[in-house]
């Protein structure tokens, strides 16, 4: 299935004042240069807050986070939990359409989405309260089929009792989640065979019904009002410290070239990160030998983006990248503010000899 971003895109995109302290209170959770950890719940809670997840959203994440836009767009577009259209007002509806739930039923719940909602997944229903896709395994086979809707688990369904959840929902309701037939947990439906001593006294729904209901939060877009934020690794704090050195903005949209370069420059697998060092700045030019700069962006990993700031820095030709000394990489490699370390992982000085000597 192919992931791209939707066309129709909003403007902008900030978290609510709440959101963004505890988003800042996340990133205060990884050493200093490994900020782009946070990633995954800064995007998560992102799409808490909207429902979705926007071109605006990722980019904002980028530039809280000081990353370029194209990695934080791989990461939401690699991961199916990220949902890169616009979801519906009250939910979307993941229908379980794996093994277990395929025989117990799941095609009647689809045909119930289609017909309820939309033909299609992932798409809107005409008054804008819902969508719906398919999804793997959700890991309650013992109670197929089973839905998610928001973030809890609704099972053992029926067409009856599955339409009666939308309507509910549909009515502003949040209906109880869980086992759908009257059964408790996962048991036999014909009851416990075991552990009858513990039958009496327990919660009226299991734990995970019983968690949901207590919380409410089953289909809330979340403003990060809703809990306090805490902070026991700050010492306990409950104000979010922000990052040592405020996040420079990330660099600004890419091209399709610019994003092709990024690409190329992935680093191999087990590619081990350069150490940060300061070395020393290798001697600059104020302009290009007559007026007429190399082609730059012929080193594999440097894109248009790379070669501006390259130039910026007074380097303008291949024999001035071939003739860096171990510490004018090092400096360099450490200067490339949002893409350190690209000298030595792409290996640029060996690139540059053989394009200053005239070979491709
Ligand atoms: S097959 Fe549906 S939850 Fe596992």
């Amino acid at each position: 299935m192919l992931r791209r971003l939707h066309p129709e895109q909003p403007d902008s995109f900030a978290f609510t004042d709440a959101n963004r302290k505890w988003a800042e209170a996340q990133i205060t959770k990884y050493p200093e240069g490994r900020q782009a950890s946070a990633v995954i719940p800064l995007l998560w809670r992102a799409q808490e807050q909207e429902g979705w997840v926007s071109r605006a959203a990722i980019e904002h994440v980028a530039a809280m986070l000081n990353m370029a836009y194209i990695r934080v767009l791989e990461v939401a577009t690699f991961y199916f939990m990220f949902q890169l259209q616009p979801t519906g007002s009250i939910a979307n509806i993941q229908v379980c359409g794996t093994t277990s739930c395929m025989i117990c039923g799941a095609e009647d719940l689809i045909a119930v989405c289609k017909e309820k909602i939309a033909a299609k997944p992932h798409t809107l229903s005409a008054d804008g309260k819902f969508t719906w896709e398919e999804v793997e395994c959700l890991g309650a086979c013992a109670n197929a089929p089973m839905a998610q809707i928001g973030k809890d688990y609704y099972e053992d369904l029926t067409v009856e009792s599955f339409t009666e959840i939308l309507e509910t929902l549909s009515a502003g309701k949040v209906p109880v989640p869980g086992p759908q037939n009257g059964r408790y947990a996962a048991e036999p439906k014909s009851g416990l065979t075991s552990l009858k001593e513990y039958e009496a006294g327990r919660p009226q729904y299991n734990a995970s019904a019983q968690l949901a209901v207590d919380i409410g939060d089953t289909v809330q877009r979340i403003d990060g009002t809703e809990v306090p934020l805490v902070t026991p690794w700050l010492d306990g704090s409950d104000q979010a410290t922000p990052p040592a050195t405020p996040p420079e903005p990330a660099p600004a949209a890419m091209t399709r070239d610019e994003v092709a370069d990024e690409q190329i420059a992935r680093p191999e697998e087990g590619a081990v990160a350069p150490e940060p060092a300061s070395g020393q700045k290798p001697e600059g030019l104020a302009e290009a030998r007559g007026g007429a700069a190399d082609d730059l962006k012929k080193i594999k990993g440097v894109g248009p983006k790379l070669e501006k700031l390259l130039n910026s820095m007074g380097f303008y030709h291949f024999d001035q990248v071939a003739a860096w000394t171990a510490d004018e990489i090092a400096w360099v490699d450490d200067n490339l503010e949002g893409f350190k370390g690209r000298v030595t992982r792409d290996e640029w000085v060996a690139q540059a000899r053989k394009l200053a000597d005239g070979s491709e």
